[in-house]
């Protein structure tokens, strides 16, 4: 949900700030922009579309400046467009202001300006925090933005600039995330850790109702007050190496091929944590688990293993609904909210809000120093390094290793289940090495206009997942189904030209399965199976068979889910899409 960028230093700032805005464009890209000031002015070029378009406007152009912020956007308030693309600036072009959020009284802020005069150039709710800044500035940037954060209500961050001082950028944090980036003679603001890896990895994670005052040489953050804070200072562990395409055509498809890995240091990451785990599941009435996207599919299948391995009911809840339907929370009650972000805004506030009715609150997150590892009770980790793509999938597996860790430290088989666990990441290195095999499939159904996935048990969330993956980077629709109820409906769907993507490992279900699979072909309709490496009934009746190694049934769907990701990649791919920045969509989503 849009990605900002600050930068004021010894370099020259315009490549740092495209560099960093590539590296957040899966935030938001319908527009882009930047804000720098030379000589005492302020320059400001913004484009709708990709940071390609923008680049392309700023060719040729060789500014000095040194001090610059940048944009890129999903648009909330406004369509995209120039005028709409950030940065805002104040009548007389003297600040500029990128932002990352929703000011929810902006309509009621417009007003008031607009009574006094104040012309506006676009529908944005950023440009009132430009034109109250400009209005409230005294000669400190600082008291301006202290002044203007008063009046403002909602999720948001921004960062401003201002000619009058051109060697200090201004970050505030209120809702949506920012960070600071300590450099040598140089200083940062990003939304997100990968924007500033080429440069520092010591970092300052702002906490809400704080304000970050940078120049080339200090770093100082206060609070709403104007109060000083001390803040400490992190180093994180990624990467620059993590955080780009090394090779691959997309991130996408390099972060399926990253999942052994992702898989091997989450195992990792929690086996050398797990003894300060200050919590048991059963030590609860129930287990709630609140998320949105995969990470919600995630939690289905850990519902699946928590309660087979501990007895504790467990139930999975979209964030988005959780905090709207009176569902009863208590202090018996242990709520684990997932996020590969940690970002999510409908995560954050529900696991908020189960904070308030005295449950135990835990973070599942990928982002460590990210809004709900910080506000949880506890936060689990999963070790996958940044995810660029849009489209979770290594993060997705690391969430179920941690799940499924989780569950088996309090079942009598811990030891083996553990080595079962282990397994894994070899088992998923043999399935990719199939890719082309998945490739081969996929190039058959690039036509098709819905498909239906079905699953059962612990693979009935691998169905969704794999109808999610299809639908938003290939937008072919995808319905993704438990197996036993596609005869109380789904079935009237089926006929030649609705292809069923069955997922049907050998395990307490593989029979059911099979039923289903003869229900669909006796309706003519077309089956895409992924099945067991040696399946030879499932191999003949499919049109299409997607081969996995033989696995034990807990961990089934870690290997399922493999060729279901392929396969949608493959197809986005092959019909030419922009696989990592599906239309519409945005890696994380920090409005409600
Ligand atoms: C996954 O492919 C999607 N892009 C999306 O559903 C995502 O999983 C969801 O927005 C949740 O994000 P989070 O894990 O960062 O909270």
């Amino acid at each position: 949900m849009c990605g900002i960028a600050g930068y004021v230093g010894k370099d020259i700032v315009l490549p740092i700030l495209i560099g960093a805005l590539e590296r957040l464009e899966y935030r938001g890209y319908d527009s882009a922009g930047v804000a720098l000031i030379e000589d005492k002015k302020l320059i400001v070029e913004k484009r709708k579309g990709k940071i390609r378009e923008l680049v392309k406007s700023l060719w040729g152009r060789n500014y000095g400046a040194k001090i610059g912020i940048g944009h890129t956007r999903w648009a909330t308030h406004g369509k995209p467009t120039n005028e709409n693309a950030h940065p805002h600036t104040d009548e007389k072009r003297e600040f500029a202001v990128v932002h990352n959020g929703i000011i929810e009284n902006y309509l009621e802020l417009k007003e008031e300006l607009l009574k006094e005069g104040v012309k506006f150039r676009s529908d944005t709710d950023t440009e009132v925090i430009a034109h109250l800044i400009a209005r409230n500035y005294k000669g400190d940037l600082l008291e301006a933005v202290l002044d203007t954060v008063k009046k403002l209500k909602g999720a948001f961050a921004f960062a401003v600039i201002t000619v009058h001082e051109p060697n200090r950028v201004v970050g505030v944090k209120n809702g949506s995330p920012l960070i600071v980036g300590i450099g040598e003679g140089e200083n940062f603001l990003a939304s997100d850790i990968p924007a500033i890896l080429p440069y520092t990895k010591r970092i300052i994670v702002l906490d809400d109702g704080e304000i970050a005052d940078i120049t080339p040489q200090s770093v100082n953050v206060y609070n709403f007050n104007g109060e000083p804070i001390s803040k400490d200072v992190m180093i994180t562990p990624w990467d620059l190496v993590s955080a780009e395409k090394g090779g691959f055509k997309h991130f996408m498809l390099k972060e399926i091929y990253e999942q052994p890995k992702a898989v091997n240091d989450t195992i990792k990451g929690f086996l050398s944590t797990e003894d300060t785990i200050p919590f048991k599941l059963k030590d609860f009435r129930r287990v709630v688990i609140i998320a949105c996207g995969t990470s919600y599919h995630a939690g289905l299948v850990g519902k699946y293993w928590i309660e087979s391995f501990t007895g504790v009911p467990t139930e999975v809840v979209y964030a988005s609904e959780f905090k709207y339907a009176d569902i009863p929370i208590s202090d018996k009650d242990l709520v684990i909210g997932i996020s590969q972000s940690g970002e999510t805004i409908d995560t954050k506030f529900a696991l908020q809000f189960a904070k308030e009715k005295g449950a135990f609150t835990v973070g599942l997150v990928n982002v460590v120093g990210s809004a709900i590892d910080r506000e949880s009770d506890f936060a689990l980790y999963t070790h996958a390094g940044p995810e660029i793509g849009v489209a979770a999938t290594k993060t997705f597996t690391a969430q179920l290793t941690v799940l499924y860790a989780l569950a088996v430290r309090e079942s009598g088989d811990r030891d083996n289940l553990i080595r079962l666990l282990e397994k894994v990441p070899s088992l998923m290195e043999i399935t990719l090495n199939s890719s082309e095999e998945v490739e081969k499939v996929s190039d058959k159904y690039l036509k098709r206009k819905n498909f239906l996935y079905l699953g059962r048990y612990l693979n009935y969330p691998i169905a969704l997942e794999g109808a999610l993956k299809l639908k938003e980077i290939s937008y072919i629709h995808a319905e993704g189904y438990p197996a036993g109820e596609m005869k109380h409906g789904p079935i009237a769907l089926i006929d030649e030209n609705m292809p069923t993507v069955l997922v049907a490992p050998q395990d307490r279900v593989y029979e059911k399965m099979l039923s289903n699979l003869e229900e669909i072909l006796a309706r003519k309709g077309t089956v895409v199976s992924v099945g067991l490496k040696g399946d030879k009934v499932l191999k003949e009746k499919s049109a299409d068979f997607m081969e996995i190694p033989k696995v034990d049934e807990p961990i089934t769907p870690f290997i399922t889910v493999v060729p279901l990701q392929l396969f949608a990649y493959f197809i986005a791919s092959k019909l030419g899409l922009d696989v990592d920045q599906p239309r519409n969509l945005a890696k994380t989503v920090t409005v409600e």
